[in-house]
């Protein structure tokens, strides 16, 4: 595993930018994994503003979302479509019908997982994964307790998560309480793998994540296991693990 720690979060913004940009650049017709949360928007920003200098292009891009909320539809602004095109797809020339999110308003969402199972084999392997980390560990939706063995299903949000992406919500009971995400399968087939973090509220998780064991009830302590991580963090995120190492 590589690992970067940066002073701040616009810093680690521009490595997590540098390394897809790499990415983009030595094979244009890759397929990324992307992620929603605030961790990766000023990523997100670094690489629109790239692409405006014209050293990006993403005409053969595919991308490929983790996962998105049950019940709300593609325009409402918490929903995770309304994330990637308003952060990152209406800036860029990446092409709508590359772009796959779960639809999380399929009135049939088992029949709607094995959909998006179907469009990752079909456009994957995924080349590089951008994945944040919740506070509980939790990587897509993939909270504690999931099992690893799972492609794209649905799941029960843990009550810790609700709480936390409130915050983005006009109020506690308007957080959805289920998800379509990736599985954890579906996230250790992708080639290479770069999560992102940032600040205090993250550091027990990195730390337990990479030196504790690898358990369900950590799911991103499933990366130790994967070839080819890098992990980008700032110094808030990462002192913990640094400690350690
Ligand atoms: C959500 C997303 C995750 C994301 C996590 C952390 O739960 N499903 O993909 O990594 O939030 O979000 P943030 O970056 O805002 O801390």
């Amino acid at each position: 595993m590589r690992i970067y720690v940066t002073q701040d979060y616009n810093a680690m913004s521009r490595k997590a930018a540098d390394i897809l940009t790499a990415q983009v650049v030595l094979k244009p017709d890759a397929v990324l994994g992307l992620a929603t949360g605030s961790t990766p928007v000023g990523t997100y920003k670094e690489l629109v503003a790239r692409y405006q200098d014209g050293d990006l292009d993403f005409a053969q891009i595919q991308s490929v979302n983790l996962d998105e909320y049950v019940g709300l539809a593609p325009y409402h602004d918490q929903s995770y479509r309304y994330f990637m095109q308003t952060n990152f797809f209406d800036f860029i020339n990446i092409h709508a019908e590359n772009t796959h999110v779960p639809n999380g308003q399929a009135t049939d969402l088992r029949a709607e997982c094995q959909r998006y199972n179907e469009v990752i084999r079909q456009a994957g392997p995924v080349d590089l994964q951008l994945l944040g980390m919740g506070r509980n560990g939790h990587i897509g939706f993939n909270e504690p307790g999931d099992c690893f063995q799972l492609e794209t299903h649905v799941v029960d949000l843990a009550p810790s998560t609700i709480e936390a992406n409130a915050r983005f919500f006009a109020s506690p009971d308007e957080v959805p309480r289920q998800a379509l995400t990736m599985g954890i399968k579906t996230i250790m087939s992708a080639r290479r793998i770069l999560l992102a973090v940032s600040g205090e509220d993250k550091a027990q998780a990195v730390h337990d994540a990479f030196t504790g064991p690898v358990t369900p009830q950590v799911p991103a302590s499933i990366l130790q296991l994967h070839p080819d991580v890098i992990l980008v963090g700032d110094e808030a995120a990462m002192h913990l693990l640094v400690q350690e190492t």
